[in-house]
C-alpha cells in the first residue's frame, strides 16, 4: 500500500483501459469495500448498491454482453441517457478531445471506424480487468441519492490506486443494462447505473499514458464574497 495523500492519490488515479491478467483476491476487493462504504451520503441512507462480478460471473456477464453486442451494437438498453442530445460546449468538446487523445494513444485515426468500435467493445470486456462492478439504485430515490452513489464510486477507484490497483468507470455497460441485469438476476426494483472495470495496470499498454485534462478553477467556480 502506497503512503500516499489524498491528494496524490487524487491526482494519480486515471481511468485505466487495458489490465493485466492477474487476479485481485476476495480479500482485497472487501477490504476495498469495507473502507469505501464510510463515504458520506445524506441522511447516512448509504443508498448504494454493488454488484461485483469475478471468475465465471464474469465470464458469463462479458459473453452475455458479446451476444447482445452482436445484435445491435448500437441498441440502447439503458433508461439513462449517457450524455444529454445535443451536447453544448464547452462540454462539447471537452468530449470530442478526449476520444482524439484517446485514440491518438491507441493508434486508431479517425477513418478506422471498425479499429474505434472494437476499442469501444474492449469496455463490455472491463478492459481486460479480473473484476467487474456494477452499481445500482432503488427505483425509489431521487437525484440526491445518486450523487451519493458518485462519492461511493469515487472512494473504490481512491481506495484501490492506494491499493496499486486501478480502475476505470464505465458508463458503457448503461446500454447493456438490461443484458448485465437478467443475467445476474438484479431485480427491476433497482436501476442499473454504471460499471466498474477493477484490476491491476498493465503500465506498458499506450492507452494507459492518456492524462486526460482539468479546465482552470476560475471556469467552474463562483466567489461570492459580497
Ligand atoms: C461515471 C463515469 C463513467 C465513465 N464511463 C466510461 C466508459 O464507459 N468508458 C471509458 O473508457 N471511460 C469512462 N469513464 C472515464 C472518463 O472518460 C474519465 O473519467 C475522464 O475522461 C477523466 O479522465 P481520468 O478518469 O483518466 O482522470 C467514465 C467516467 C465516469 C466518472
Amino acid at each position: 500500500m502506497t503512503e500516499k495523500s489524498v491528494s496524490a492519490l487524487l491526482k494519480s488515479r486515471i481511468s485505466t483501459r487495458a489490465f493485466l491478467d492477474k487476479p485481485v483476491s476476495e480479500s482485497d476487493i472487501r477490504e476495498i469495500l469495507e473502507i469505501a462504504k464510510f463515504s458520506p451520503s445524506g441522511g447516512n441512507l448509504q443508498p448504494w448498491k454493488v454488484h461485483v462480478v469475478t471468475g465465471a460471473a464474469r465470464a458469463r456477464v462479458i459473453a452475455a454482453a458479446r451476444q447482445s453486442l452482436s445484435g445491435n451494437p448500437f441498441a440502447v438498453e439503458s433508461e439513462l441517457a449517457i450524455y444529454p442530445p445535443n451536447l453544448w460546449e464547452p462540454y462539447r468538446t471537452r468530449r470530442y478531445a478526449l476520444g482524439e487523445e484517446m485514440y491518438e494513444k491507441l493508434g486508431i485515426p479517425r477513418e478506422d471506424k471498425a479499429g474505434r468500435l472494437a476499442h469501444l467493445a474492449r469496455n463490455y470486456e472491463f478492459f481486460g480487468a479480473p473484476v467487474g462492478l456494477f452499481f445500482t439504485l432503488d427505483r425509489r430515490f431521487d437525484k440526491g441519492q445518486w450523487a451519493h452513489l458518485g462519492m461511493l464510486m469515487l472512494s473504490i477507484a481512491l481506495v484501490a490506486e492506494e491499493r496499486g490497483l486501478a480502475t476505470c468507470m464505465q458508463e458503457a455497460w448503461t446500454t447493456r443494462a438490461k443484458t448485465v441485469c437478467d443475467e445476474l438476476g438484479i431485480p427491476d426494483s433497482e436501476q442499473f447505473y454504471c460499471g466498474m472495470a477493477l484490476g491491476y495496470a498493465d503500465k506498458s499498454a499506450p492507452v494507459n499514458a492518456l492524462r486526460s485534462s482539468r479546465a482552470a478553477v476560475e471556469d467552474f467556480v463562483v466567489f461570492h464574497q459580497e
